[in-house]
């Protein structure tokens, strides 16, 4: 199946970008410190319904960077970047909340948003599938 290449210095920070992959949007987010951070702070939150560290999220060295398919896994809609109770992302079909690693926290869906997989050529260039 095909893979996607993309140059990272096209994204500014707090940005997202959507690309399609595989005819599914794929998001590419490049988190500030204060997202990084309210993420971690959530690791071990009771309302954590799919429960992972942000770390398990991103590459090792790389917390900026989340790269995300960007299908809820309620039922598939696109869920809208910076909204919901958690500024991750919020999906406006029946109202799942994600937060900035994109961990489901409240709503229908019962998964956190899929990491698919991915790897770094550069500092500046990701690899996806
Ligand atoms: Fe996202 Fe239902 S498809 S909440």
């Amino acid at each position: 199946l095909a893979s996607v290449e993309y140059d990272l210095t096209k994204i500014e920070p707090g940005l997202q970008v959507t690309i399609n992959w595989r005819g599914k949007p794929l998001f590419i987010r490049y988190r500030t410190p204060e997202q990084i951070a309210a993420a971690v702070k959530d690791d071990h939150s009771p309302s954590l319904k799919d429960p992972q560290t942000d770390a398990e999220r991103h590459k090792p060295g790389k917390a900026q960077w989340l790269v995300l398919v960007g299908s809820c896994t309620h039922l598939g809609c696109v869920p809208t970047v910076g909204g919901g109770d958690y500024g991750g992302w919020f999906c406006p079909c029946h109202g799942s909340h994600y937060d900035t690693s994109g961990r489901i926290r409240k709503g229908p869906a019962p998964k956190n948003l899929v990491v698919p997989e991915y790897a770094f050529l550069s500092d500046t260039k990701v690899k996806i599938g």
